[in-house]
């Protein structure tokens, strides 16, 4: 079936205008990720913010007395993020990068976050970012993420579906962008690689200027802990 979808170049473009709308920025940090991680236990151990946006949950973590860094595939991001550190007097690394191929070396991080992230792309990206996380997560770390469970997917007319629960957005900011929704038992499959595999599921109230996409759309996330 001929789909919409970008090509990687393409869906950057399609970032960069988003990171770059004042319209889509959140500033305060996700309260379900905050119950889930703990200050460090030293100075020295590190934490990694994958597609940080504007840096809501890297501000987060470096206040937490983490030495934090954040990886984001747009200039947008990284130069907001950068401001806001500054603003506050906070000290973070913020580097420009694509998470399916991250520049650090093995087992260099002792907790991994993303935030409404790791849903943008097929299922084999998703299968490809779990395998960088495993890759730079220390033995014993934790990895904690949400993404969309299936009944918080559009209706079939939103756009494209080139494979199950994967839709390429028909139109809006988003257009063009693939977006999976999950089930448990896949995200338990593409994370076998862990030690340990701890999936909540969670119906969130839809924010606010939001309606429901269609009658039986239930705005429910899977956050996911998974460790090294
Ligand atoms: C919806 S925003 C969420 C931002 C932030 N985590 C938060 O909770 O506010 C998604 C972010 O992920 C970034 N992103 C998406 N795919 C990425 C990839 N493959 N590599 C790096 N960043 C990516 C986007 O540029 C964007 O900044």
């Amino acid at each position: 079936m001929p789909t919409n979808e970008l090509t990687i170049p393409e869906q950057i473009v399609v970032w960069e205008r988003v990171m770059s709308n004042a319209k889509y920025q959140r500033e305060l940090a996700d309260p379900q990720l905050t119950a889930r991680v703990n200050p460090p236990a030293n100075r020295m151990l590190k934490a990694l913010d994958i597609g940080c946006g504007w840096g809501r949950h890297l501000v987060w973590l470096a206040q937490q007395g983490w030495r934090a860094t954040g990886v984001d595939w747009t200039h947008a991001a990284v130069r907001q993020t950068r401001q806001r550190l500054e603003q506050l007097h906070l000290t973070a690394q913020v580097i420009k990068a694509d998470l399916r191929r991250l520049p650090f070396q093995d087992a260099e991080y002792q907790v991994i976050v993303a935030v409404d992230v790791l849903q943008h792309g097929r299922l084999a990206e998703f299968k490809r970012a779990l395998t960088e996380i495993k890759r730079v997560l220390r033995v014993g770390g934790q990895a904690i993420f949400n993404i969309p469970s299936e009944r918080n997917a559009p209706s079939e007319y939103a756009g494209t579906w080139p494979e199950e629960r994967t839709v390429i957005i028909g139109n809006g900011a988003e257009a063009g962008l693939p977006h999976h929704f999950f089930t448990e038992v896949e995200i338990r499959t593409v994370a076998r690689m862990f030690r340990h595999v701890d999936v909540n599921a969670v119906v969130e109230p839809l924010p606010a200027g939001f309606a429901p996409l269609h009658k039986t759309h239930v705005n429910e996330w899977f956050w996911v802990t998974l460790t090294g």
